[in-house]
């Protein structure tokens, strides 16, 4: 017995030694090996189930070469697998090679519309001078945005604000001035606040008009406002905005929920205020509408125009935009042409 359990020993050690690490199915060849000799109808248990015919004297004796040869195959096949485990990392990382001399793949990153990134701008500006910004819906009640600002049903000023009709009451707003009644209902002066956001307006499509595009509002209401506080808040506004040169003169002008009224021009920041094609000769730039907070809209709101008084403004974002980067068609803005967008 002593001898057959030499021979196991033997050829185990044979075998194992005989292993092609390399070869796809070494693992499969290291199992069966396993199973052939530790393996409950293995050699080794076969020999072990002879036992019982030994002597008393022989049986420790024997046991014990046993367990020997048993602990000895054991411990080759664990350190056959620890081969085979390290060569399949070798051969793993050998078909994983990175070669970091080969040109990458380059990442396209998106960046903000240029709409967005002035829009931006002008809230940083403002925010700066202590204004917060209010934002309200699109669609909107006839009452917002014209009643409530002084232009009743019927009146020649919705003329130039034609707009898509949800029904009777609900329209898509023509300007972000109905900001102005929904925030002096909701607060009580001292307001500050602007609203920036999308318009709409049944315009036909070309290089200045779109059915939709996007103002910001300024809103200022509080006892002793004055109209040189909406200039000098302007005047800083295109300071920031165009440059410390830049110049601004009031035109008077009629709006319906401003009393005065007045246009802003710039003065032309490609001829200096000479004329050139840029301000058709002009040397003046219109930048925005504003005014001093007509009494009967403050009214409207429940503030009383006796105790305060307010200036507000109006522009359109996209003009504001075109001048900066020197876009010539406003069509351009939607269309979404990433070689467009992508150059600002
Ligand atoms: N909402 C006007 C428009 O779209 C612009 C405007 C003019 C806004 C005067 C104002 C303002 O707040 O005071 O034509």
């Amino acid at each position: 017995m002593k001898e057959m359990l030499s021979k196991i020993k033997e050829a185990a050690l044979a075998e194992i030694a005989q292993i092609n690490f390399d070869a796809a199915d070494a693992k499969v060849v290291l199992e069966n090996l396993r199973v052939k000799y530790l393996g409950k109808k293995g050699e080794l248990t076969s020999v072990l189930r002879g036992m019982g015919q030994l002597s008393a004297e022989e049986r420790p004796q024997i046991g014990q070469i046993a367990n020997e040869v048993r602990e000895f195959i054991e411990a080759k096949l664990e350190n056959a697998k620890k081969v085979l485990l390290q060569k399949e990392m070798e051969n793993q990382l050998k078909k994983e090679v990175i070669d970091v001399t080969m040109p990458g793949k380059r990442s396209f990153a998106g960046k903000m519309h240029p709409l967005t990134q002035v829009l931006d701008e002008l809230e940083d500006i403002f925010i700066g001078l202590g204004f917060e910004i209010a934002e309200g819906p699109e669609v909107e009640l006839d009452y917002y945005n014209f009643e409530a600002l002084n232009i009743p049903k019927d009146h020649p000023a919705r003329d130039t604000q034609d707009t898509f009709y949800i029904s009777d009451n609900i329209v898509l707003r023509t300007q972000t001035s109905p900001m102005q009644i929904r925030v002096m209902e909701t607060k009580k002066p001292p307001i500050r606040i602007i609203a920036p956001g999308r318009v709409y307006r049944s315009d036909t499509v070309d290089a200045t008009h779109s059915p939709v595009f996007h103002q910001i509002e300024g809103l200022v209401v509080d006892k002793g406002v004055t109209m040189a506080d909406l200039k000098g808040t302007l005047e800083l506004f295109a300071k920031k905005l165009y440059g410390d040169d830049a110049k601004i003169r009031f035109r008077p002008h009629h709006f319906q929920f401003t009393e005065p009224s007045a246009e802003v021009d710039i003065c032309c920041f490609a001829c200096g205020g000479s004329g050139c094609s840029l301000c058709k000769g002009e040397g003046w730039i219109e930048i925005l509408g504003a005014g001093m907070v007509h009494p009967k809209v403050l009214a409207n709101c429940g503030i009383d125009p006796e105790e305060y008084s307010g200036f507000a403004f109006g522009a359109g974002i996209e003009r504001i935009v075109m001048r900066r980067f020197g876009i010539s068609d406003l069509r351009m803005f939607f269309e979404n042409d990433v070689r467009f967008l992508k150059q600002f």
